[in-house]
C-alpha cells in the first residue's frame, strides 16, 4: 500500500500553549506525506481557536469548532465525519503523544495494518514519572477490557488515545462511546483484521491541565458494559450462566434418580451425574451460548468437548480447593466457602470456555 491521504484528528479543549508547538512538530514529522490536521475544538475560551485559525494560513490545518456537543470521544467522531483522508490518525494536543513517532504509525499502515496503536505497554514504550496509583489505574483499566472484551487484546494498550486506522473499516454512525475511550470503541465496533502496535513513551503534559476526573472511571465501566452488550459478549456471559444453572438441575436430578431408583451408591451416581451435566452443558453451549463462535467439522467438535471437560474438571478442583482452604484455614462457614468456590470456578470456566474452547 502506498501512502494515501491521512487526516490527523486532534481534539482540543483549552490548549492555548500547546497548539503551536504541536502543529509545528506534526508538520515536521509528516514531511513528504499527504495529510491534513483537523483540530476539533469544543469552544475553548482561552484563545486556542484564534491561534489554530492563525496557523491554518500556514499549515494544512482545518479548525472545527463545536458548540452543541462536548467531549473527547465525540470530538474524534466529529473529526471522522469531516475528514477527507482514507487513513485517520488520532492524537492529543498536549504533546503527551510525541508527534515524532507518527512516521512509524504511517509505516505500519503502509505494511498493511488496518489499525495501528501507539502503545505504552510493549517493549520500548512506557509511562515515566507516574505514581503507583496512576499506574495501577491505567494498567487495571486495560486488564478489565482485556478480560471482558477479548477483542480488545488486539492491542496491549486499549487505553491509548494515539492511533491510526483505515477509515473504511469503521462506520462513525455505529460509534456510541461513553466517556473518553474512543480507541476501545473503534477497535471493538470496527471491522479490523490486521492490527499493529508501535511503542511510545507517554510524555508529561507540557502545559495546561488534564481534563480527567474520577467520574471518568465510572464512565469507563459503563462503556465496557455497553460494548459487551453491543458486541454480544454480555449475551454470551448470561447464556453461559443460564446453561450452568441448567447443569445444576441435571446434576442434582440425575444424582437423585440414580441413587434412589437405580440403586447406585451416591458417590458412584455422582460421577455419572457430574459427567452428564458437563455433557449437557457442552451441548447447550455449542448450540446456544457460543453458536457464533464455533468452527465446523467433527474434529473441532471433539476438541471442544475435550477442552470443555478439562476446563470443568479443573474448575471442579478449584471449587473444591477453595471450599477446603476457606473452611479449614480461614475458618469460613462451609456454605459460604462453597459459594466463593462456585463464583471463582464459574469465572474460571467462563474465561477458558470463551478464550480457549470457543475462541
Ligand atoms: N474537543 C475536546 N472536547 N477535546 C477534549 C475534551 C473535550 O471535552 N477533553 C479533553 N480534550 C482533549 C484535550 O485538549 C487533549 O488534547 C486530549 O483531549 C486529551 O485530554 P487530556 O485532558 O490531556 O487527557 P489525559 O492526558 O488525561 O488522557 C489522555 O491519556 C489517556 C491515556 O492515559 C487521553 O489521550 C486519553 O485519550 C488517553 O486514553
Ligand atoms: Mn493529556
Amino acid at each position: 500500500m502506498s501512502v494515501e491521504k491521512i487526516s490527523l484528528i486532534v481534539p482540543t479543549f483549552n490548549e492555548r500553549d500547546n497548539i503551536e508547538p504541536l502543529v509545528q512538530r506534526v508538520h515536521a514529522a509528516m514531511a513528504g506525506l499527504d495529510y491534513e490536521l483537523l483540530i476539533v475544538d469544543d469552544n475553548s475560551r482561552d484563545g486556542t481557536i484564534d491561534i489554530a485559525n492563525r496557523l491554518s494560513a500556514q499549515y494544512p490545518l482545518r479548525v472545527l469548532v463545536r458548540t452543541e456537543e462536548r467531549g473527547l470521544a465525540t470530538a474524534v467522531i466529529h473529526g471522522m465525519r469531516n475528514a477527507s483522508g482514507t487513513v485517520i490518525g488520532v492524537m492529543d494536543a498536549d504533546l503527551q503523544h510525541p508527534p515524532e513517532i507518527l512516521p512509524s504509525l504511517v509505516g505500519a499502515m503502509e505494511k498493511g495494518a488496518d489499525i495501528v496503536v501507539a502503545s505504552r505497554y510493549i517493549p520500548g514504550g512506557g509511562v515515566p514519572n507516574w505514581g503507583l496509583l496512576r499506574r495501577i489505574i491505567s494498567k487495571g483499566a486495560g486488564t478489565i477490557s482485556h478480560v471482558f472484551l477479548p477483542q480488545s487484546r488486539r492491542t496491549h494498550d486499549p487505553m491509548s488515545g494515539f492511533f491510526m486506522f483505515r477509515r473504511d473499516k469503521v462506520d462513525p454512525d455505529k460509534l456510541k462511546p461513553i466517556g473518553y475511550k474512543i480507541l476501545l470503541e473503534i477497535l471493538l465496533i470496527g471491522d479490523f483484521t490486521s492490527p499493529a502496535e508501535v511503542p511510545f513513551i507517554f510524555e508529561e503534559r507540557s502545559a495546561g491541565a488534564s481534563k480527567l476526573k474520577w467520574s471518568t472511571q465510572i464512565d469507563y465501566l459503563k462503556h465496557i458494559l455497553s460494548l459487551m452488550s453491543r458486541t454480544g459478549e454480555l449475551a454470551m456471559l448470561i447464556k453461559f450462566l443460564l446453561v450452568g444453572l441448567s447443569g445444576v438441575v441435571v446434576n442434582q436430578g440425575l444424582l437423585y434418580i440414580l441413587t434412589e431408583f437405580a440403586g447406585l451408591k451416591y458417590f458412584f451416581s455422582a460421577i455419572i451425574s457430574i459427567e452428564a451435566s458437563i455433557i449437557t452443558n457442552f451441548v447447550l453451549n455449542e448450540c446456544f451460548t457460543f453458536v457464533g463462535q464455533r468452527t465446523k467439522g467433527f474434529t473441532g467438535f471433539l476438541k471442544r468437548l475435550g477442552k470443555f471437560n478439562v476446563t470443568c474438571a479443573a474448575g471442579a478442583l478449584i471449587q473444591y480447593g477453595i471450599l477446603l482452604l476457606f473452611t479449614e484455614v480461614f475458618n469460613v462457614y462451609y456454605l459460604i466457602s462453597n459459594i466463593i468456590g462456585i463464583v471463582v470456578a464459574f469465572s474460571w470456566n467462563y474465561f477458558f470456555s470463551r478464550n480457549w474452547t470457543w475462541r
